[in-house]
């Protein structure tokens, strides 16, 4: 995507890797919408800490920055010991694939890198094949993203008003995004939409993220409180509500995405709102047959009693706006069930959620995920 810094228009990738030192680099999210600056890792524990602490977030992208993390991990590997090789790597992918429990984007594109690894290949070999694989994995992340803005345009018609929430755009993956890909490639083909994008408390990622991007690609949009939704659609102000997912059951069509997302499938039924999820294929979790079995990460009580913004002098602080005394809970996601669920669209098309598992080979389902 581009992105105008200082007043030239460039492009980036939200995840990318410097091979000469090693490192990860990312754009720094929780300075956006004030500053942009991109940010290396200097190993894989910082890459976990930059996923834990929420410098890269978004599924896909926490995904591609997992796939880079584990390359940056076996390289930095210096011995020549087969067997505390591969003790280094189960270390490497334990880092990564703990560092956020929700979204299985990580997991599913370490294993995949670890399934294709040649293991008659010397150390070195193996070194400079995970990188390759790890490119791989984000320039498919690329190409699944395209091919949601394919699919998805067409449900997109002229005179639109979309409802999303949090930030499922191309800060949330490698490159375009998801629920965001069909949105674009409508726009560009020269539609009229109207977005109104969920504030989405605690940490306000539809405010700072998905409102910066779709100011960027100049997509007529609103930010609304998040309690606004159900008012909007009831005054029949929303025509369609598109987010993405951390977790699609493959099994259930049940999605886990950030906390609020269930509320507005629930209202949306209630107004019959078309309602659908964008995913790539390495959101898919195969295994699990249940929603309300999918880990949902608890995140700081301080997300929920304050917020940080930019100060009138520029300067970046957390502002206390609860009650001093009064303590918080902070679930980071829900889990909308499946009959909520208008459609998902993936790279393969557009599905109802329980026709996932019999379309499971066209979405890539291979024994190791
Ligand atoms: O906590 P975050 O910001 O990582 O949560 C992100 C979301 O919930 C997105 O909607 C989700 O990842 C889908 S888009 C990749």
């Amino acid at each position: 995507m581009n992105v105008k810094v200082a007043g030239r228009s460039r492009p980036y990738r939200t995840v990318a890797f410097n091979a000469e030192s090693n490192a990860v680099q990312l754009i720094e999210q929780r300075l956006l919408p004030h500053t942009f600056e991109i940010v290396g890792t200097k190993d894989f524990r910082a890459t976990g800490r930059a996923i834990t602490d929420m410098i890269v977030r978004g599924a896909g992208a926490i995904g591609a920055t997992a796939a880079y993390g584990f390359a940056q991990g076996l390289r930095a590997f210096s011995g020549k010991d087969p067997a505390k090789f591969n003790t280094h790597e189960d270390l490497v992918f334990k880092t990564l694939a703990e560092a956020r429990p929700t979204a299985v984007d990580p997991v599913n594109a370490m294993l995949s890198m670890r399934t294709k690894l040649d293991r008659s290949l010397t150390i070195a070999g193996q070194q400079a094949q995970a990188l390759v694989l790890a490119h791989a994995f984000a320039d498919e992340d690329v190409q699944h993203c395209l091919e949601l803005g394919e699919h998805g345009a067409p449900l997109f018609k002229d005179g639109m008003r979309i409802l999303t929430h949090c930030n499922a755009g191309w800060l949330a993956f490698v490159d375009v995004g998801s629920a965001t890909a069909p949105i674009y490639a409508a726009h560009h083909a020269g539609r009229k939409l109207h977005v109104f994008v969920s504030e989405t408390r605690p940490r306000s990622q539809g405010a700072t993220l998905t409102a910066w991007e779709l100011a960027q690609e100049g997509v007529s949009h609103e930010i609304i409180a998040d309690n606004a939704a159900g008012h909007l659609m009831q005054r029949g102000e929303v025509d369609l509500v598109i987010v993405g997912s951390d977790r699609t059951l493959g099994r259930t069509g049940d999605v886990a995405n950030k906390i609020g997302t269930y509320t507005r499938a629930v209202l949306a039924q209630r107004h019959k709102i078309p309602f659908y999820v964008a995913i790539p294929l390495s959101t898919i979790d195969w295994n699990l047959t249940s929603g309300l079995d999918i880990p949902i990460e608890e995140r700081h009580q301080d997300e929920v009693l304050g917020a940080w913004g930019k100060t009138r002098k520029g300067q970046r602080e957390y502002i206390r706006v609860a009650n001093p005394g009064s303590r918080a809970r902070n679930p980071g996601f829900d889990v909308t069930p499946a009959e909520l669920i208008t459609g998902i669209i993936t790279p393969a098309g557009i599905f109802k959620p329980k026709d996932l598992w019999k379309n499971r080979k066209r979405l890539g389902m291979t024994s190791n995920i």
